[in-house]
């Protein structure tokens, strides 16, 4: 039995499956036998942190839950010889669900309505105010990766007119721009679906928020850092930007508290893919490459920052 630290929870199913290869030891329990481990499970907000990963001389592999895995410092684990790997593609299609239920709420006013149903008010003062429709939307995706582009696959649906920004244009028919103000100039939304970490923190700036606009409406599902959350609240305050659909935040679980009382503000507590199925089949990778590892040395779905350590 080889030994596995287990930062944060992991699911019955997957302590069920890791149990029969792994003594498991929970970083929250405070003692583990630091000499000896080989494995880590852990999750894109949990991570490794750096004194842990500094304390483990035979750590060999850490598999996160998680497709985003800026909170584990990939450069000192490639360093060190350590495979890390993550759960890309298995949760494309929910977060980009995720994405189009917030659109629709902040276009359709839909929590505003169902509240104005079950409160008795349309009984009472009469018809809702009318919402705005989200058909031939002109939406700017920032970041069109595996994600991003399960999100433009639904939008068609909408027939919006997509627009991208990032690093390197792709081999697709939207509307690339290399300059995500111009970006934000020309479209009414902007999804953001990029990694977190230090190339993209706040790049979602004050000069990008005052592009979109007062009838822009900025929506994140990528991670907190990409929005200058200080500059995005202030512009939603003075009307500079109008609407927000977030997923994701600078401090979670911790959401500013000016967010909470806007009305054209909806609120996601970070479930972009938190169905019973998604995280299933997440789960289900994260245990897949701890026992892969185990058995031939090699993982399925490495980082690119160790993919070079997968024999
Ligand atoms: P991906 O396939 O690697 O796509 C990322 C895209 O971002 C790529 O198109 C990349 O293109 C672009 N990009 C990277 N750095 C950039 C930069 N500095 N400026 C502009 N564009 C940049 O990743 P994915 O699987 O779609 O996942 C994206 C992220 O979504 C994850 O890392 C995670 O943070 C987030 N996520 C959130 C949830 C949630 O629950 N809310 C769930 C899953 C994932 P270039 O390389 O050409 O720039
Ligand atoms: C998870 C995510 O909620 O995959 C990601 O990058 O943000 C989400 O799917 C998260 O990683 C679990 O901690």
């Amino acid at each position: 039995m080889h030994d596995l630290l287990q930062i944060g929870g992991i699911t019955d199913p997957m302590r069920d499956r890791l149990k029969k290869a792994f003594t498991i030891h929970k970083l929250d329990d405070g003692t583990y036998p630091a000499d000896t481990i080989t494995h880590i499970a852990t999750n894109g907000h949990d991570g490794v942190p750096a004194d842990v990963m500094a304390a483990l001389p035979n750590l060999q592999m850490i598999s996160c839950y998680g497709v985003g895995y800026d909170a584990i410092d990939t450069t000192s684990a490639a360093e060190r010889g350590i495979l890390v790997t993550h759960t890309p593609n298995v949760l494309n299609q929910e977060v980009a669900t995720t994405t189009i239920l917030l659109l629709l709420a902040v276009y359709r006013n839909f929590l505003h309505d169902e509240a104005y149903a079950r409160s008795g008010q349309w009984e009472a003062e009469g018809n809702a105010p009318l919402s705005r429709s989200v058909d031939g939307v002109t939406v700017g995706i920032l970041g069109l990766g595996r994600i991003g582009q399960a999100i433009a696959d639904k939008l068609t649906a909408f027939d919006a007119d997509i627009h991208y920004h990032s690093r390197n244009p792709k081999e697709v028919e939207y509307t690339y721009h290399a300059n995500l103000v111009d970006m934000a100039n020309t479209v009414d939304v902007l999804i953001c679906i990029t990694p977190g970490g230090p190339a993209t923190n706040k790049i979602v700036n004050t000069e990008v928020i005052n592009a979109l606009g007062p009838n822009g409406t900025l929506i994140n599902v990528s991670r907190g850092s990409v929005i200058d959350e200080e500059a995005m609240v202030a512009a939603l305050q003075d009307g500079r930007l109008g609407y927000a659909g977030l997923d994701v935040f600078e401090a979670e679980p911790k959401i500013p508290k000016a967010l909470k009382s806007m009305p054209n503000v909806v609120l996601l507590p970070h479930v972009g893919s938190a169905t019973i199925e998604t995280r299933g089949a997440m789960g289900g990778l994260v245990v897949d490459n701890l026992i892969s590892h185990l058995d031939s040395g090699r993982v399925l779905t490495p980082v690119p920052e160790t993919a070079h350590l997968n024999p």
